[in-house]
């Protein structure tokens, strides 16, 4: 085996590559020259690590100089394609890393289709992001995908053109361009795990093109399949049993394709460096349109290795971290958020700088649930305390909903200190949230039941999973009070923990489920259409009426906005845990360049105490309430409200 001085030879190849690259991109060199200057300038800083990461997946290619070669020259291609105010951007970004950090940002999540109709209707709604007080607006899948069936835009049949009733890609380049205007950065997929069957490159391997069948993981019998399935978990095991869909037109005889999700989604492989490459290509297309941050959807499941379960493996972080060197050379303002919805242990390895600089924070929002339901806050005062701090150029994505089911992915570690059973406790969350749990507020629908293993996940709009459906239809206003409190309760912490909060639009009006997906045959069989509803513009026009539940959750979380983004102490991810005696307070310190914040968030539905000294040992007493309605004594212990957001600047 020979061992190689990996610096020396990555400046070696540079050497070799650079003259080859000028040649053959010379009349852009020529009409661009300080691109050029400015391209080679960062080629020479990021080309050792992305010649590393390259090398260590594709270093048994015989071809891998050919396919390095072609990465570079289409990195040249998209930078000189790169228009002048993103290369701005990119400087701007490039001087101030932290950017994201800021206490001003917060994040909206929405579908194009459901919210405004289309690319011009986003824009319409410009002047309401703006209220909302968004900096960072993520529209779901809006690429071209398949009529019908499409996992919500998560099959993509092209990632260059947008799917047609919503606009074109000029549109969303305009877009990009007015939401950066008006403060705002888009953030949209890649869903690079895999492509629709309608994506031409599957189309090409449908019609036994080699070049294109080498793009899937393709197999004309079931003898690797059936050695795969050894080790792997389903995903959708509702849609099809195991990782793998017959197709009876490929080859002669019909072949299996590796389709980890629904049957039309086929994965990639990124054991073909050609594959990394096009990505590549499709990546830094979407950057100079103007997205700057891409959602890296499905993160765990992009590199695949016989006798492994197949997700998160060290060749899956290799990977993002060779995107991310592309990423460096070629859009350096972009930013990549990864979705990883798996074991804890498993989503902060894909954080840092160098690979996913942002991450959802999907147990913070499981255990915000979990507190929720069980009126405790040990498990998530746990997490926090061990689990929350990340690298200091890096930030989590908090949120409590999004488009997908809620999975309960806490650590059954963490779980055992405290003599909780994990798969005993996740069972009786899926009861509580679908509503068979005697007393359960929650008005939830069962997802991807497994009835092999009895798993399976929650679907449901926030503010019926926290009751103000079970209140309104069945119960009354103090129920609907206690309700309303939930949803603004969890969203306090959402919003003050450290991070980037991100809203699911309609959220912010106390949105209820929406059960006409079991009429829509393309929907039917998949329940986080509940929690997909069309944006209804009568319910947004009353969100300033004090006296409607919408006005009352709005203006409850504008609040809860204006606080984030008046204390400096809510910038960064400086988090520190207050132990309390009382099991149902959660009890926070947040502080960042000099200014402090202390918090309490009573999980039950009962008032709480907080013993005096507590106040003491933070120096509370006397400081200003910033927010909450509880009244705080001097010099004897404190009654918290219900479900009360206990905030003292300090
Ligand atoms: C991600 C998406 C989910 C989709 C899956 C397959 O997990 O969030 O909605 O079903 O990827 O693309
Ligand atoms: C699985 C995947 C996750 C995805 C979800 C979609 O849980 O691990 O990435 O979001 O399915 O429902």
């Amino acid at each position: 085996m020979l061992t190689l001085n990996i610096e020396r030879e990555s400046r070696r190849t540079l050497q070799r590559l650079l003259p080859r690259l000028e040649n053959e991109l010379s009349d852009f060199v020529s009409a661009d020259p300080q691109g050029w200057h400015e391209f080679i300038e960062r080629l020479h800083r990021y080309f050792p690590s992305l010649f590393r990461l390259y090398f260590e997946i594709y270093d048994i290619r015989y071809d891998f100089f050919f396919h390095l070669e072609d990465l570079l020259l289409s990195l040249a291609r998209a930078w000189f394609s790169r228009p002048d105010d993103l290369r701005m951007l990119d400087k701007a970004r490039e001087k101030n890393p932290h950017w994201f950090q800021s206490n001003q940002m917060l994040g909206g999540v929405c579908y194009v289709d459901l919210f405004a109709t289309n690319i011009d209707g986003i824009k319409s709604r410009i002047p309401y992001f703006k209220e909302l007080g968004l900096t960072y607006l993520h529209l779901m899948p809006l690429f071209k995908a398949p009529d019908g069936e499409n996992d919500g835009g998560y099959a993509v049949s092209s990632y260059r053109e947008v799917h047609p009733p919503l606009g074109t890609v000029q549109q969303l380049a305009e877009l990009a361009r007015e939401l950066r205007n008006a403060g705002i950065s888009l953030v949209v997929d890649l869903v690079f795990n895999h492509t629709a069957d309608e994506h031409t490159w599957a189309k090409h391997a449908k019609a036994g093109d080699a070049e294109y069948v080498d793009f899937y993981r393709i197999f004309p019998s079931r003898e690797m399949p059936d050695a795969y399935e050894q080790t792997l978990r389903e995903i959708f095991p509702d849609e099809h049993a195991g990782a793998f869909t017959f197709f009876a037109d490929l080859f002669t005889t019909g072949g299996w394709v590796w389709t980890t999700f629904h049957s039309y989604q086929w994965d990639l492989n990124y054991a073909n460096p050609a594959v990394f490459n096009r990505m590549a290509d499709e990546m830094l297309f979407l950057a100079n349109q103007g997205v700057e941050v891409i959602r890296l959807d499905a993160v765990a499941f992009i590199w695949k290795e016989m006798g492994t379960n197949c997700e998160n493996l060290p060749g899956a972080h290799t990977l993002i971290q060779a995107f991310n060197a592309v990423a460096r050379i070629a859009a350096p303002a972009l930013l990549f958020k990864s979705e990883a919805i798996v074991h804890p242990d498993d989503v902060v390895k894909y954080i840092d700088p160098d690979e996913c600089q942002l991450s959802y924070n999907p147990l913070l929002m499981a255990l915000l649930w979990n507190s929720l339901a069980t009126r405790e806050v040990k498990l998530l005062a746990q997490a926090l305390a061990a689990r929350f701090k990340i690298h200091p150029q890096s930030a989590w994505v908090n949120y409590v909903r999004v488009h997908d089911d809620i999975g309960w992915t806490f650590s059954d570690e963490d779980a055992a200190q405290f003599g909780i059973n994990g798969s005993d406790h996740r069972r009786f969350l899926n009861e509580f949230y679908r509503g068979r749990f005697e007393g359960s507020f929650a008005r939830g629908l069962p997802f991807q039941e497994n009835p092999k293993t009895g798993d399976c996940r929650i679907s449901g709009t926030c503010a019926s999973l926290a009751g103000l459906e079970k209140a309104l239809r069945e119960e009354g206003p103090h129920e609907v009070e206690l309700a309303m409190r939930r949803i603004l309760l969890i969203h306090a912490v959402s919003l003050t923990v450290g991070g980037i909060p991100l809203i699911y639009l309609g959220d912010e009006l106390g949105t209820l489920n929406d059960y006409t997906f079991r009429d829509d045959p393309a929907h039917e069989r998949d329940s986080r259409w509940v929690h997909r509803p069309r944006a209804d513009w009568e319910k947004y026009e009353k969100r300033n009426d004090p006296s409607s539940i919408e006005g009352q959750v709005y203006q409850g979380l504008q609040k809860l906005i204006a606080l984030r983004k008046e204390h400096d102490a809510f910038s960064g991810g400086d988090l520190e845990i207050i132990s309390i005696e009382n099991e149902h307070i959660l009890g926070f310190v947040r502080s960042h360049a000099g200014k402090r914040a202390v918090i309490f968030a009573n999980f039950s539905e009962n008032s709480q105490t907080i013993p005096a000294r507590i106040f003491e040992q933070y120096s509370i007493h006397g400081k200003k309430i910033l927010h909450g309605v509880s009244k705080v004594p001097t010099r004897a212990d404190a009654i918290i409200e219900p479900l009360d957001f206990l905030v003292f600047g300090v």
